[in-house]
């Protein structure tokens, strides 16, 4: 069968500043726990270690055009562009990210920016980071300065990048500094992320710049185990959590009442300002960027909480490991094409059917050197896994969904937070010692496609 996409369809790939700039200037949160705890990063690798984008963008973005690429994703790093984070901006930083913006332009490239992928500058973080509500302000200010620099030639700006995960790895969950487990601190930050993302987006639109602002969001569709009410509903709960957390305000203008009165009848609310209803209120996006990679399985709990243990989500559903699903077995996560209909679906029917797109999807693989074919990585998983997510777009697109693109994560292997390099994503392979960059064949895959604006399978 063809598919066939829309006329202007985006194609590209997503990446971002930490993970592929290297030559760090104004230290992140990252730098300042790596340089302090480094067995905490798979094989001691740093985010210093990457692509080195910072020097080689110019070849790299011949190499985007290889690939077919119309768009192009990355963002800004707030820590190079002003160290301190309030305060004077870097001129050198200015240079770079100008010449990143005009060589994408010429060559035909849109560039798509986000301006915060998970690197706090740790001037910000040792102030609180967005636990502190001045750091909303610093933000919005950041963002403006932003615009100001580059409004005139970026025309796709995203506030965050997957806003849930720093509140999730920062202070739930272990993943990121600050290393908290805390809830009402986490809901704290997400909702500082909010209002932080209200800011910018006021700042946008005040300023009449010629393009349109979103946001990045990592959707992961919560299934049920069964329709048993008690499932049913641990599926709600999770899904207000992780995703309608962010998803409603930056769409509808407001929270969900039920996730409202849910953390209220547990006192996990953070502090409030009279104000803050109209500034979210403010927020609604032009554009959401949809990271899909897998869906969340959940099941009611199978024993009761401890009422002494701390509030945490998972107070509301257990995990359900579904027999039978497919997984990626590198990265252990659930691979379910499907969930990227759905979620489009969903966007259609309870949101308006907004404009959206497909901003990160992505198979991270171990040990890709095995896969070599004649000096080539022939990784048919990637593109089985591509073509088949993005069959299901097509579904999506043909019953009416807004979906405007399709950006895969990501362009050239690159540094994970925690992970460094042992997953890869890259349509590129990269070897960190020689810096050689070779295409492997999903990148070819994914050229004509492009080019082809449709793939027969
Ligand atoms: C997304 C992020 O969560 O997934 C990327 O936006 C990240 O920054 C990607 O690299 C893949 O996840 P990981 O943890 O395997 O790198």
């Amino acid at each position: 069968m063809k598919y066939a996409f829309p006329d202007n369809f985006w194609w590209g790939s997503a990446s971002s500043a930490l993970q592929t700039e290297g030559a760090r200037e104004g230290e992140t949160t990252w730098d300042y726990w790596f340089a302090r705890e480094p067995n905490r990063f798979h094989n001691g690798v740093g985010p210093q270690q990457t692509s080195t984008f910072y020097q080689r963008w110019k070849t790299d973005i011949q190499l985007l055009k290889q690939l077919n690429h119309n768009s192009f994703r990355t963002s800004i790093s707030w820590a190079r562009l002003i160290p301190d984070g309030i305060g004077e901006v870097n001129p050198e930083a200015v240079d770079f990210y100008n010449q990143v913006i005009d060589e994408l332009n010429e060559q035909g490239i849109t560039p798509f920016m986000t301006l915060f992928h998970f690197d706090m500058p740790m001037a910000m973080q040792e102030i609180g980071g967005w636990e502190n509500r001045d750091v909303v302000d610093a933000y919005a200010r950041y963002a403006e300065i932003c615009f100001e620099l580059f409004g005139d030639r970026v025309l796709h700006w995203f506030t965050f990048n997957e806003p849930i995960v720093p509140v999730e790895g920062g202070y739930l969950y272990d993943f990121h500094y600050p290393n908290v487990v805390d809830f009402r601190r986490a809901a704290t930050v997400a909702y500082h992320t909010v209002l932080a993302h209200a800011k910018a987006v006021q700042a946008y639109r005040a300023g009449h710049y010629a393009g349109e602002i979103g946001i990045v969001l990592n959707l992961t569709p919560s299934y049920p185990r069964s329709q048993n009410p008690a499932d049913v509903k641990a599926a709600h709960i999770a899904d207000l959590m992780f995703n309608r957390s962010f998803l409603d305000p930056v769409l509808r203008g407001e929270y969900p009442a039920d996730l409202v009165a849910l953390l209220k009848s547990y006192d996990q609310l953070p502090a409030c300002k009279p104000e803050d209803g109209f500034l979210i209120a403010e927020g609604k996006i032009d554009l959401l960027g949809v990271n899909y990679y897998q869906p969340r399985r959940v099941k009611c709990r199978d024993s009761a909480v401890n009422p002494q243990a701390p509030f945490m989500p998972e107070w509301f559903f257990d995990s359900y490991e579904m027999p039978g699903r497919k997984m990626n077995p590198y990265r252990g996560w659930e691979i379910y094409e499907p969930g990227i209909y759905d979620i489009l679906v969903n966007l259609r029917d309870n949101y308006g059917n907004p404009r959206c797109f497909i901003s990160e999807n992505g198979m991270g693989v171990e040990n890709e050197q095995r896969f070599i074919e004649n000096g080539q990585i022939n990784d048919r998983y990637r593109i089985e896994f591509i073509s088949e997510h993005l069959a299901w777009l097509h579904k999506g697109i043909s019953e009416g969904c807004n979906c405007l693109g399709y950006h895969m994560w990501t362009f050239i292997d690159n540094w994970s937070w925690c992970n460094a390099y042992k997953n890869r994503y890259g349509f590129i392979q990269l070897d960190l010692e020689t810096q050689q960059r070779t295409i492997k064949k999903s990148g070819e895959w994914f050229a004509a496609t492009a080019l082809n604006n449709s793939f027969e399978k």
